[in-house]
């Protein structure tokens, strides 16, 4: 990776890196800190604080493109002012914008595309020295030295360092008319399943417990090394790690291969019955506008094949409300998906035209604001009201949760009454070896996790439980949160 490079000032080797946007970036800002930390930079969580502030940012809708200009935008009197600042913008923005950025936004020190994030750390030191603002650009040796980075990366998921993502696919050849990731991070490459199966075995040989595996079309991998290798291949060689409990995938695409992940994520134990796969419309004709290559048949018909060959698997998805010409009726055909469908849950976007993409050069975004907002609004309640009624099915099951933290809205999750000292008992008498040994007397919080299926549980029990897999009787549910206790 990076060699020797020193850092110039003491003051400024301290990092404070912000992440947006989906698990790509969230990902790529995992192999930045890992390569910084190597390097010798230390990390911050107060941007004050930091000699070098980075944003790793988002282009999929103007809304997060706003954001990081108002953050930037922020930090220009500092960056005038006291001048003890290096100032990096990268991902997706940084990749669409190029030297734009700059222009528009001189306290920008560093521009860096996704696909040049492994030279970010010799760069920044550069700056450090000469001062000279710096728009990196894709050079043909990037795609072997990018491999390198993930393939050699630490992991860095400080908040869950028993959860880790595995890169198997780069960008996106798709090119759905609205969406502007193939012209970020452009088009679609399957990594080389041996660097794939090693990087996971590093990463679970250092305690990591569930890993996913993420491309934009995750189910497209598609990689020949004398045999042609599939998203299953990657799932079979990598089930039987020790350590390893479970494999994720996302996000998948309505065509491309499907049989042989249905048969993997049903034979194999440790696969989670989750599948994230965008409908994004209910409607043919939208569909088609779209640029999405099936039918609302045709994604049924995949859904209900899964649902037939893995039980209890859940169902996501994402939809956009207001993409160009929705009429009413195309809408209400989205609303009938959702209830064909009954999805686990939904993301819900309004339509935002982003620069380069068919759909701003061929098709007027003419869906008013308020329109958008009411429809969002309406598909929202539905979707809400499907799983607050499909969630209550569970109560009284109990499930596998992996332990991710402490609850974030502790007030707002009220939980069935556990008497605190019955709670302590529960945990303390636990003989399944699975469970993990409590501190004695430890103080009892609410804790968040997830079950297989991807349901965010909430419960009580003590912080060591804190990325251990623990059994979890639901007791009540809501459209998005299980509430559960600990099983004795
Ligand atoms: N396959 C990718 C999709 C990336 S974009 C994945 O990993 O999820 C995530 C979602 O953002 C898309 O599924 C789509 O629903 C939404 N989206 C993309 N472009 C958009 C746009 N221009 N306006 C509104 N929503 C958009
Ligand atoms: Fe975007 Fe469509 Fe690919 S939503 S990421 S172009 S599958």
């Amino acid at each position: 990776m990076i060699k020797d490079t020193k850092i110039p000032k003491a003051d400024s080797n301290k990092v404070y890196l912000e992440t947006m946007g989906c698990q790509m970036n969230k990902l790529d800002s995992e192999l930045v800190l890992s390569q910084l930390t190597e390097m010798g930079y230390e990390l911050t969580d107060n941007p004050d604080d930091a000699g070098v502030v980075i944003y790793n940012t988002c282009s999929v809708r103007q809304h997060a493109e706003d954001k990081v200009i108002s953050k930037i935008g922020n930090l220009k009197k500092r960056h005038k002012e006291k001048k003890d600042l290096t100032l990096a913008v990268i991902g997706c923005m940084a990749q669409r914008q190029g030297p734009k950025m700059q222009e528009e936004n001189p306290q920008v020190d560093i521009v860096c595309g996704p696909g040049q994030i492994h030279r970010l750390g010799e760069e920044i030191t550069k700056l450090q020295k000469t001062h000279a603002p710096i728009v990196m650009r894709n050079s043909k040796a990037d795609m072997e030295k990018l491999e390198e980075l993930d393939a050699t990366r630490k992991n860095f998921n400080k908040e869950a360092p028993f959860s880790a993502y595995v890169r198997v696919i780069r960008g996106c050849s798709k090119f759905c008319h609205f969406c502007v990731v193939p012209f970020t991070r452009g088009l679609e490459s399957s990594r080389p399943i041996d660097n794939i199966v090693e990087e996971t075995k590093k990463l679970v040989d250092g305690g990591v417990k569930e890993i996913t595996l993420l491309g934009q079309t995750v189910n497209s991998y598609h990689y020949v090394n004398g045999k042609a290798h599939t998203l299953a291949d990657v799932m079979y060689r990598i089930h039987d790690f020790t350590g390893l409990e479970r494999i994720r995938f996302v996000t998948s695409y309505p065509t491309d291969f499907h049989d042989e992940i249905m048969q993997a994520m049903a034979t194999l134990p440790k696969a989670c019955e989750y599948l994230h796969m965008p409908a994004q419309h209910g409607s043919d004709a939208v569909l088609k506008r779209m640029n999405r290559h099936y039918d609302r048949q045709q994604y049924v018909d995949v859904i209900n094949k899964y649902r037939e060959t893995v039980p209890n698997i859940a169902i996501a998805s994402d939809i956009i409300v207001g993409f160009c010409g929705e009429t009413e009726e195309e809408f209400e055909e989205t609303k009938d998906l959702l209830r064909e469908i009954r999805f686990k849950n939904n993301y819900i976007f309004q339509y935002s035209t982003r620069p380069k993409t068919h759909a701003e050069k061929e098709l007027p975004d003419d869906i008013p604001l308020e329109v958008k907002k009411r429809r969002n609004h309406e598909l929202l309640a539905l979707q809400n009201s499907i799983a607050q009624e499909d969630n209550q099915k569970f109560i009284g099951q109990t499930f596998d949760v992996l332990v991710e933290g402490p609850s974030k809205k502790p007030h707002l999750n009220t939980i069935p009454d556990t008497p605190i000292s019955q709670l302590h008992n529960i945990v303390n008498v636990s003989a399944k070896p699975k469970q993990a040994e409590p501190v004695a007397n430890e103080e009892i919080i609410q804790l968040v996790g997830r079950t297989k299926g991807d349901y965010i549980t909430v419960f009580n029990g003590p912080k060591s439980l804190i990325g251990q897999i623990v059994d979890v009787q639901i007791k009540k549910a809501s459209a998005v949160t299980l509430f559960g206790e600990l099983d004795s």
